[in-house]
Formats: structure tokens, sequence, C-alpha cells
């Protein structure tokens, strides 16, 4: 795992790694870029560089096949707060992705378990994904793979912790009856298929979460711990979030980070 500390915010710095890796890719209809996207708070200022960027013309989705983490189980469709919103909201509507190669899973699945089977099929049937970028929850929870969750599962349906859905209340005019208990999730094992994961991590509320993601041991009370044992990790912080690292983990990646200076100039 490799951990960069960002001077120039989370999203900006994802925003610029992720067009850094598809243009490299150079990807093509026959060989599409398979990227796994998150919703939540932190990747909002991510898409908003990637609008911008497409926009400028500097980068085309036309051969970019997405899949999304999760979703919420029983919000109406069009619901604003369902992640499929989210995403035509605040990326899809606003660049040039085939709609047909955008993946999000159906909470409204008259047969949830056949919906998370097919997702599962799905990824692996378009090559595995190429990044899988996330974010991580105060309790670690990674996706929607709460503690506890095993990091050998697949896309499932799962039961939301109520520290999650008190964080996400805030989405639900901070009423957490409004947010749903259930949700479809990749399983860690998604993530750990992927051939690379970027994981954003910004603020103070997120430094426990961070210390136990890059020094805590691995357990599945901490999901994101589980990533521990991918081997082409980077984990994307905020000087805020590293609040609870140790000097000397802060000062060993510090100094790794000139391998990153490019990106870090380009944000
Ligand atoms: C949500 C999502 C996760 C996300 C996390 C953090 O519940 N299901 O995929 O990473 O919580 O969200 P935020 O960035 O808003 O803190």
């Amino acid at each position: 795992m490799r951990l960069v500390i960002t001077r120039k915010g989370v999203g900006n710095w994802a925003a610029q790694y992720v067009k850094q890796q598809i243009l490299h890719a150079a990807p093509t209809k026959a060989r599409p870029f398979v990227l796994g996207l998150p919703t939540g708070g932190t990747p909002l200022e991510m898409y908003q560089h990637l609008v911008t960027m497409h926009t400028r013309g500097e980068l085309s989705f036309a051969h970019v096949t997405t899949y999304n983490m999760d979703e919420y189980i029983g919000l109406p469709e069009g619901h604003k707060e369902s992640y499929r919103t989210y995403m035509f909201e605040n990326l899809f509507n606003h660049i040039d992705i085939d709609p047909a190669q955008v993946h999000i899973p159906n909470g409204n699945a008259p047969d949830l378990a056949k919906e998370c089977e097919q997702y599962t099929t799905s990824i692996a049937a378009n090559g595995g994904v190429d990044l899988f970028l996330g974010g991580v929850g105060e309790n670690g929870h990674i996706a929607f793979n709460e503690p506890y969750s095993s990091p050998a599962a697949s896309t499932r349906i799962v039961h939301l912790d109520m520290s999650t859905r008190i964080a996400n209340s805030r989405f639900f005019n901070n009423d957490i009856s409004q947010v749903p208990d259930k949700a479809l999730t990749v399983g860690i094992q998604q993530l750990m298929d992927a051939r690379q994961v970027l994981i954003l991590v910004s603020g103070h509320k997120k430094a426990l979460a961070l210390r136990e993601c890059v020094e805590g041991a691995i357990s599945h009370a901490w999901p994101i711990t589980a990533l521990q044992m991918h081997p082409n990790v980077l984990v994307v912080a905020d000087k805020d979030a590293c609040s609870e690292l140790r000097l000397k983990t802060y000062s060993y990646f510090k100094e790794l980070q000139d391998q990153y200076s490019h990106i870090e100039a380009l944000a």
C-alpha cells in the first residue's frame, strides 16, 4: 500500500491520476478502460475536475466502462439521493460516456440476489476492473462492506450499520428514518480483483479509519484493512485525515512521494 499526502485537495489529485491512467491505457472500443466508481461527499471534487477535463477536450470517456460500487435498496427510481441520480448529475450527464457502458447496481430489481449475481458476472465478463476508486466510511467501511464483512464476499445485499446511516443522514434532511437500512454492494473480493485501487480520504472525521487502514492489522472489524493484501493500492489523503498517523508513518510516506510529484504538480 502506498499513501500519498497531498496539499492540493484529494479530489483534484485523484482526477489527475485517473486522467493519467486513462490516457496511458489509450482505450479503444474493443479494449475499453474499466473504472470502478464511488459516491459520497469525498469524490465530488474529483468528478467536478473530470467534467472540466472533458469540457476542455483533455479527456474522453468514449471508451470507458464504469461499475459503481453500491446502491441503496428501495429508494424510488429518480430519488435525488440514489447513487444512480448522483452519478448522472455529477458525472455521466456531462461527459461523452456511452450510457450502455454505465453499470450501477439496481436497488429496485425484482430479484435482488439475481441482480448481485449478474453484476459480479458482468464485471468479470468485461475483463475485470482496471482502476477501482473508493472512499472509506468513518467506521472503516469500503463500498457498503460494513465492519465484520467477509473479505471473500462478493456483490450482495447488506444491512447498513447504524453509524453509516447516521453519517449519511446529512443527505436525507438529517433524518435517519429516511436513510435506507439496506443496500447492494460489490464485495471486498471485487476490489481485490481490480488491477489497481485508489482510495480517497479527506478530513479529520476519517483519521481513525486511515490510521487503521495504514497502520492497523488486517481485521474484518475495519474492512478497509483488507486492501493491505492488494498488491497495487494507492491511498490519497489530505493532512487532516493523517492526524492520527504516527510521525514515523507520516515521514516514511512523505519521503516516498517524489514518484508522484508530477501528479501533485498538475493538481
Ligand atoms: C458511503 C458510500 C461509500 C463511501 C463512504 C464515505 O456510505 N457507500 O462508498 O466511500 O460512505 O462517504 P463520504 O465520502 O461522504 O464520507
